[in-house]
């Protein structure tokens, strides 16, 4: 009965399925596996003074206030969501209606498609070039051709690991009348961004996370910050009470010591570029460049492997047989054991599979 009653938007739709699995090395969600127990206990002793039997601070003030204040920014510039994938949401509710459209590159992070279709809008896709490169030209026709209500530019990309030069970025939000929304939730690996850029261009709204560099994906806590009239928009469209209290003071603790959390940053880029170059060094694997937590590859039989992994306790992320991911496998860069272990299990795979082909 309640098929009939559901929004056709949403009737077409996939549910986005996490597969839980357990004992085994995560990395297929470009987590931070190195989150040190340190941080942890210092999470802890804060959360014991915390009134949990207390709704949190709605508007997550001291947050707001922490964050401004890093990024040298008024905290009206600042809105925090439970992870950045509520801020897409919101972006969404508040721009994107019925028959509305939105530009993104493709392949990109899957939300943005989720969250445009269920509102009714309609996502238009612009294929990234031969080697997973930024398309500025075709990007930016469509912008012109297609006048979207948003834009969104992933800035390094999930899951291609790729990134757009600043100049095209402000070129397109100079030349959109569109929210141009910058998905920054990669950053801490990369280290250039556009929030410089948002007291120049009102409808620049970058988006973060502590999900990823600052390892706290559990906790659920993304932010967005841009001109104080876009997330005055934004806050029209935010549950009440959407980031919990122990979210909230585990984010802070993280944001108080940035300066641990930038060591074990600086020890996944040495493995990123140390698992790159194994992964090179492989026959038939091609390997792309990859600015965040994780590289993607492509290779034959990549079903098997990511299955022969599995078997192994190494999940990754396996894209499907169609489509430019056709035959793309996914690796987070986790803590050097992990790395290892992960590297020695797929050069045994390969092996394995060369000789079976013989
Ligand atoms: C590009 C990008 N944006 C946003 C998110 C959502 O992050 P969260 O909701 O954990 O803040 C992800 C998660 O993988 C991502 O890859």
């Amino acid at each position: 009965m309640v098929n009939n009653l559901v929004k056709e938007s949403v009737k077409k739709l996939k549910p986005y399925e996490v597969k839980e699995y357990k004992n085994v090395t995560k990395l297929d969600a470009n987590e931070n596996n190195h989150i040190g127990e340190k941080l942890n206990e210092k999470i802890a002793q804060e959360i014991m003074n915390s009134s949990i039997n207390k709704y949190p601070d709605s508007d997550c003030t001291a947050l707001r206030k922490q964050i401004g204040g890093a990024l040298r920014i008024a905290p009206q510039q600042v809105i925090v969501g439970n992870g950045s994938d509520q801020i897409i949401s919101l972006i969404i509710d508040a721009f994107v209606g019925a028959g509305d459209k939105v530009v993104t590159s493709t392949p990109t992070f899957g939300m943005y498609k989720i969250t445009t279709e269920a509102a009714e809008g309609t996502t238009v896709e612009v294929p990234l070039g031969k080697n997973f490169e930024f398309d500025y030209y075709s990007l930016i026709k469509a912008v012109k051709k297609e006048e979207p209500k948003v834009v969104f530019l992933t800035n390094p990309n999930n899951p291609t690991g790729g990134i757009i030069p600043r100049e095209q970025m402000i070129r397109i939000v100079e030349n959109a009348n569109s929210v141009v929304v910058v998905d920054e939730a990669y950053y801490e690996f990369y280290g250039e961004s556009m929030v410089d850029l948002v007291n120049y261009y009102p409808n620049l709204l970058v988006l973060r996370t502590l999900s990823k560099g600052f390892g706290l994906a559990g906790a659920r806590v993304g932010y967005g910050v841009g001109s104080k009239e876009i997330i005055r928009i934004l806050n029209k469209v935010k549950p009440p009470y959407n980031v919990g209290s122990l979210s909230q003071v585990a984010a802070k603790v993280c944001l108080e010591n940035t300066a641990m959390v930038t060591e074990l940053i600086e020890d996944i880029i040495k493995e990123r570029e140390k698992m790159m170059k194994q992964l090179k060094s492989l026959p038939n694997v091609e390997v792309y460049k990859s600015y965040g937590n994780f590289i993607l590859f492509k290779l034959q039989d990549a079903k098997e492997i990511q299955q022969y992994l599995l078997e192994q306790g190494i999940l990754v992320r396996y894209f499907g047989d169609t489509g430019p991911l056709a035959d793309c496998i996914r690796v987070s860069i986790g803590t050097s054991r992990e790395n290892a272990l992960f590297t020695k299990s797929l050069q045994e795979t390969l092996t394995m599979v060369e000789e079976i082909a013989v």
